[in-house]
């Protein structure tokens, strides 16, 4: 039986790999150590180096569920994947890392008809983005390269992440719509975060000087 979330230490889900890297400076800034974090081994969770809180290494995609579900207090989490799975999380600090836009793209040209087909991974963000403009979008999941599916008339357009945009260039795609900047935030679970103000609240605050800092 796991102990009550008010017990046990201060709890951070993080995604493994480069988040975990580019994230890690601000963690020292804010008094956090993070050799163990970054050792590289297959364990799942992990300590600081004082000890004083836990890190969970998921998924990116996992984060907003721990959190959700209390088992984690933070997490570090994008835009994306909270907007497309409709998580309400408290979101106290923006990152200002891993900075990227979800847009509509297809091939020079393409007008956007009643019923398009859109390939994408975030079938959520692009039902409602068309839903908003009164466009009824067929939405098709794929779940990566998504840039192939309008070249082989799997789709007119796509809806997908742009960050340096090299892979549109690179297919000879192009940018049709913007549809909102995407960025790493914290996320804080609302009921632990009033449970354990007294020691998130603090960290928070480290954080967010590190960040500016
Ligand atoms: C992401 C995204 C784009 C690409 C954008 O894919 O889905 O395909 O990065 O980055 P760029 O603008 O810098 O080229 P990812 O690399 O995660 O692989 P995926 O296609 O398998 O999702």
């Amino acid at each position: 039986m796991s102990k009550p979330s008010n017990e046990r230490p201060l709890t951070i889900a993080i995604p493994k790999g480069r988040v975990a890297q580019v994230l890690s400076p601000f963690l020292e800034r804010a008094g956090l150590g993070t050799q163990n974090l970054l050792a590289d081994d297959r364990r799942l969770i992990r300590a600081s180096d004082d000890g004083s809180v836990r890190f969970l290494l998921l998924k990116p995609d996992d984060v907003p569920t721990y959190v959700e579900y209390g088992v984690a207090d933070l997490g570090i989490s994008g835009r994306d994947v909270l907007l497309e799975r409709g998580y309400d999380l408290y979101q106290p600090l923006d990152l200002g890392i891993g900075k990227c836009r979800m847009v509509v793209a297809g091939p020079l040209g393409t007008t956007i008809g009643a019923r398009p087909r859109v390939a994408t991974k975030f079938s959520r963000i692009a039902t409602q983005h068309f839903a908003k403009k009164g466009v009824q979008a067929e939405v098709i999941y794929v779940g990566g390269s998504v840039e192939l599916s309008p070249l082989v008339g799997l789709s007119d357009v796509i809806v997908d992440i742009v960050e340096s945009g090299a892979t549109l260039r690179e297919n000879d795609l192009h940018v049709l719509e913007e549809i909102c900047d995407i960025s790493s935030v914290l996320v804080a679970n609302r009921s632990l975060y009033k449970l354990r103000f007294n020691e998130i609240a603090p960290l928070v605050e480290k954080l967010r000087q590190a960040v500016q800092g």
